[in-house]
């Protein structure tokens, strides 16, 4: 069976671990922690869709008035910004990819996995705004193992017909709706070894056509914050440089990548290119 590569957290029982390793220490951490709805969605899902979208919102809630402000706080953390960095660069590419669309021709946008698909609902309603003859011949899809965030996305996109969003894995060429002219993937590469990624970059690039992007992104240490997932949320992840991110695309066949560092520093924002012409790919 597939499994979910961002279910990472293995006790029952969070504080009845810290107890055992005689963290007593991190316990009042862990509690206040929990008033937070950053915190706890972490604690409770470790890498879930429902954490990076609480991110990319950007709207503090937590329970008796100390964890709004405690979510407020996490919210400003550079960890935080530099993973809202992430959604704006995959928006982003969404609607570059728009831009460079041919007279009558059509766009198809991917985001895998999905998770809740702010990235292509708000992306496509730029193009909606910025291009709309492209818009007009545009398909929209998101892809996630998780059927329960396919039906949030279902409900943000609201029903509109240009969207669609399929249960499958991503490490399935199968599951892909090829070719695409664009597919985007945040939170993914993060929960995946090197081999496995670049199974999975290998999947992106077979399912482009011929000069079409994928826009991701590579998430680097933040000490605080991987102390503070790794013990009280076990959130465990790959965390890779720019020049370790660009190896792997290349690995798996892309050939014009570029990446740059976002604004906080802990985020490469990758964007890379199938093109077939310089052939050379490591299969
Ligand atoms: C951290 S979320 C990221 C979602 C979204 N791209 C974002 O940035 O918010 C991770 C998502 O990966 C999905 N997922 C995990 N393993 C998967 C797999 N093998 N194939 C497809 N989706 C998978 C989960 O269901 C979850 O929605």
């Amino acid at each position: 069976m597939t499994r979910f590569a961002n279910r990472t957290r293995r006790s029952a029982s969070i504080p009845r671990r810290l107890v055992s390793e005689g963290k007593l220490h991190l316990l009042p951490v862990y509690a206040l922690m929990r008033t937070s709805d950053l915190g706890r969605e972490g604690i409770e899902n470790s890498g879930s869709f429902r954490f990076a979208d609480h991110i990319y919102r950007n709207a503090p809630s937590g329970r008796y008035g100390v964890g709004q402000l405690l979510d407020a706080v996490l919210l400003r953390m550079r960890s935080a910004r530099s993973l809202r960095n992430r959604f704006f660069h995959a928006r982003r590419e969404i609607v570059r990819a728009a831009g460079r669309v041919p007279e009558g021709g059509e766009l198809r946008a991917l985001s895998v996995p999905c998770g809740i698909a702010r990235d292509l609902v708000e992306g496509a309603r730029a193009i909606r705004a910025r291009h709309p003859h492209v818009f007009a011949r545009a398909t929209f899809q998101g892809l996630d193992l998780d059927a329960e965030p396919l039906a949030l996305s279902r409900g943000l996109a609201a029903d509109e017909e240009r969207f669609s969003f399929r249960q499958g894995d991503a490490l399935d060429p199968a599951s892909y709706p090829a070719p695409l002219d664009v597919v985007v993937s945040t939170g993914l590469g993060e929960f995946l070894d090197d081999e496995t990624l670049v199974r999975f970059y290998r999947t992106v690039h077979g399912a482009l056509r011929p000069g079409g992007v994928f826009a991701t992104s590579a998430t680097d240490t933040d000490r605080l914050s991987v102390y503070l997932m790794r013990e009280l949320a076990e959130l465990e992840a790959y965390y890779r440089t720019s020049e370790q991110a660009t190896a792997l695309l290349a690995r798996a066949g892309f050939r014009d990548i570029h990446a740059v560092a976002d604004d906080v520093g802990l985020q490469t924002l990758l964007v890379a290119r199938r093109d077939d012409s310089q052939g050379g790919e490591d299969r």
